[in-house]
């Protein structure tokens, strides 16, 4: 017999990891409880936790109860304020606990696969190293907290809860970071998956983590809920958008913190000049990676209409290559569904859409889903639009870049996207175009510790890992200012005279408001100043589509920015008698300073415009990651009633030095210093539509700026009432709000630069 002979006769031999350990240890716990304050809670109420490969089962674990969430957040609670002082002895815990993981990464991996049923390939070589590696990098951030975050403290009691698709690395990305900022956790696992947080339970007292600073609380989406809405001060989200906006809503006027990574439609958009093989290849990683069940998923194929068929053929040969069966068998490509009510939605979505034309291979029977292909959707269609969260690739052709760009970014996510191009100034022209977090230049599914992952749009906000990851588990040190809601002078109506109405300032011109209102602006002591607009939906909307016109100025240079901003200073500054008068006949009080300062602000804007640098991380694979600051995009901002004219400068000149377009609600008392500024704006060089200035009631104006869907951000330093409303509206595109306060005599420029940018990663090859 040939060598030859044998290859081709040779029957596949399945390779399977011993469950034995994994098994033991469950058998050795018995039924779960919670881990509470370092110790195990005895079982209450248990639901069954399923191996979905075999459909047996592996564990029961308790359905907790207010009584547990509560006793939970008491525990961290009282945990915190120790384990926020040292940082030293927060890196000694934590690189314990990645040296005990890595010591036990084989029965972490093993019982992974058991509880989800990924591959084991995947969870010894991905989960587990990322979960560890993780621990490493975030022990190495608690090290060096005090020197580089000096002016950042921790949080307090931070409420994580996680999905099913990573158990362990989702745990990982959560705990590690906010342990190493001086917080302490209650976390929830999914209830379909939660083994391997019980297992990281137990090996928290090996590691010397001290009591209440972990805890996991286990159960449903109702014990969720309770943590969201316990006394907790951070809420940190891993999965579907629809829950997403839920918790939303339920923190929405309770000033907790949260960070949201909701769901994605992640584009894949292969170039007529890419590597075919390596693209093929890396359409296995980007959806069949975790049959699918991941959120940035590269779930829609775009490719070039000129190697389309002979992608689509590769691929099929390839698809028809991947084995797919028992997850433990370490030559399986494709694992179990994560239970059988996830196959069923997988399996209706694609029932409820027979569009295109479908490859399938086939797939044992049990929890399994063959890998999919459907060729020929057009853009629109609902299984190119909405996330299956599945081993189901959709596919779309185009013609041009320009193309591949629009049809890229016309989901409502904006998570994470892949280019592919053996040509770089084609990819990284198109990198920076594509609405997303995450950017892959001829790769895909690449995470690391070291670079922020997350998304825009309704993929979320805020990020995790790398240093942009910090922001969401710290807060400044300085203590919060208080917001100060500011009646209005009263007058008598006042003598006649020339009627002097401000207008509003909408795409760079003074605009009527639409409803033909106006108000009456007195002075301190009664006298009539002049009449104010009042802005009404309508009015916002103009100045939406004014934004939306002024798009170039998000691709406008630092310099070109920062010279406009120094423009504006310097035309304030000629006419700051003037203005400074205006302040005192609206305030009663003398406004030189006011003016000063707010000269020194657009100062400060303008240094900053060319100055906050994005950063390069260096990620462990042979690539690096740019971590590039984009803007946010039109941010709506109700002005603080106080400094009605510094408050105004010192949040619009961050925002727009930024590269965003802004709508300002200015002050509610003090309108007239706001619309004395459209001619210092006119005469300096600033584009029409990046800023727009409405006057009248934020009660009016807060709700349709919180609702509207070309708004990318809300924030309100006005009326601290308005703030619960803003962020229950915000939930609909799930746009980022910054409902607070500021010390309007500080220059804050610099703390207010991370809310006016997003971070996006784009991963390139380097060195490779
Ligand atoms: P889910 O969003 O319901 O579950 C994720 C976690 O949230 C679980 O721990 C769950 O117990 C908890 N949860 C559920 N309702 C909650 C509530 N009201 N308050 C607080 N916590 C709550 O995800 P599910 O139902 O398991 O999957 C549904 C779809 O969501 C999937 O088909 C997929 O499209 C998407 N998904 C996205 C994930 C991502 O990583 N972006 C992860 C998991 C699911």
């Amino acid at each position: 017999m040939t060598v030859k002979e044998i290859f081709e006769t040779m029957d596949y031999g399945p390779a399977p990891e011993s469950s034995k350990e994994a098994l033991a240890w469950l058998a050795s716990k018995g039924d779960f409880g919670h881990f509470i304050g370092g110790a195990w809670t005895a079982p209450g109420t248990l639901f069954a936790v399923m191996n979905p490969a075999t459909d047996t089962l592996l564990a029961q674990v308790t359905q907790g109860t207010q009584a547990d969430v509560d006793a939970a957040v008491k525990a961290a609670r009282k945990a915190q304020p120790a384990w926020a002082k040292d940082g030293h002895a927060r890196a000694k815990v934590l690189y314990a606990l990645a040296r005990i993981l890595q010591k036990q990464s084989r029965l972490f991996a093993v019982l992974e696969t058991l509880d989800n049923g990924k591959p084991i390939r995947e969870s010894r070589d991905i989960d587990v190293p990322q979960a560890v590696r993780h621990f490493y990098y975030h022990a190495g951030m608690a090290q060096i907290m005090a020197d580089e975050l000096p002016d950042r403290q921790a949080l307090g009691v931070c409420g994580q809860v996680i999905p099913w698709n990573f158990p362990l690395l989702m745990l990982a990305w959560k705990i590690a970071p906010a342990l190493a900022m001086g917080n302490t956790v209650v976390l929830k696992p999914a209830e379909w998956t939660p083994l391997t947080a019980l297992l990281f339970a137990d090996i928290c007292n090996q590691a010397g983590v001290p009591p209440g600073v972990v805890n996991i609380v286990t159960g449903d989406g109702e014990v969720g809920e309770m943590i969201v809405t316990a006394d907790v001060d951070k809420v940190a989200f891993t999965g579907s958008t629809g829950v997403g906006r839920r918790i939303r809503e339920l923190t929405a006027g309770t000033g907790k913190a949260l960070s949201l990574e909701l769901g994605g439609k992640g584009p894949y958009i292969v170039f007529e000049d890419a590597d075919i093989d390596s693209a093929v290849e890396g359409v296995v990683d980007a959806i069949w990676f975790n049959q699918g069940q991941v959120c940035c998923a590269g779930s829609r194929l775009l490719v070039q209409e000129g190697i389309a068929d002979v992608f689509y053929t590769k691929l099929k040969a390839r698809m028809s290559g991947l084995r797919i069966g028992d997850p433990l068998d370490k030559c399986i490509d494709i694992g179990a569904i994560v239970h059988p009510r996830q196959q069923a939605r997988i399996r209706d979505m694609l029932a409820a859409h027979p569009e295109g034309e479908t490859f399938q291979t086939t797939a044992p029977s049990g929890c399994y889903f063959p890998p999919t292909l459907i060729t020929g959707l057009a853009p629109a269609s609902p299984l190119m639009q909405q996330e299956i969260f599945g081993p189901v690739l959709v596919a779309t052709t185009f013609r041009t870049p320009v193309e591949a760009v629009e049809i890229a970014n016309s989901t409502r996510y904006g998570l994470a996207a892949s280019v592919w191009s053996e040509n770089i100034n084609l990819a990284l022209d198109v990198a920076p175009k594509l609405v997303a977090g995450i950017v892959w230049v001829n790769g895909t599914n690449m995470m690391d510790a070291a670079a922020g992952f997350g998304g825009v749009r309704e993929s979320g906000f805020g990020r995790e890992g790398g240093w942009e990851g910090l922001t969401g588990y710290t807060k400044p040190v300085a203590a919060p200012a208080k917001t100060r809601s500011i009646a209005a002078h009263t007058g008598d109506g006042g003598a006649g005279g020339l009627d002097r109405t401000a207008k509003l300032y909408i795409g760079g011109k003074q605009a009527r408001p639409d409803s033909g209102y106006s108000r009456a602006v007195y002075g301190p002591k009664g006298a009539l100043l002049g009449h104010t607009s009042l802005a009404s939906r309508k009015d916002l909307r103009n100045a939406v589509e004014a934004c939306n016109a002024a798009k170039g100025w998000a691709k406008s240079s630092g310099h070109l920015r920062a010279q406009i901003l120094y423009y504006m200073a310097e035309n304030l500054s000629a006419r700051a008698t003037e203005f400074a008068t205006r302040l005192k006949s609206l305030t009663g009080s003398d406004g030189t300073a006011e003016v000063e300062a707010s000269i020194s602000r657009l100062f400060s804007a303008a240094a900053w415009a060319d100055k906050y640098d994005g950063q390069v991380h260096d990620v462990p694979i042979r690539g690096v990651a740019l971590a590039m600051k984009e803007p946010v995009g039109t941010i709506g901002i109700l002005c603080p009633d106080d400094a009605p004219l510094l408050g105004l400068i010192s949040a619009m000149a961050p925002a727009i030095a930024m590269g965003n377009r802004v709508i300002l609600a200015a002050s509610q008392p003090f309108p007239l210093i706001a619309t004395d500024l459209y001619q210092v704006l006119d005469t300096s060089d600033l584009p029409g539509g990046v800023v727009n200035i409405l006057t009248g009631d934020h009660s009016d104006l807060a709700d349709p700026m919180a609702r509207h869907m070309d708004i990318d951000a809300v924030w309100a330093f006005a009326d601290p009432a308005l703030a619960k409303g803003i962020e229950v509206a915000a939930a609909g595109n799930l746009k980022r709000t910054w409902c607070g306060a500021l010390d309007w005599s500080r220059d804050n420029t610099k703390a207010i630069l991370p809310h006016a940018t997003e971070v996006k990663n784009i991963w390139i090859p380097y060195g490779a």
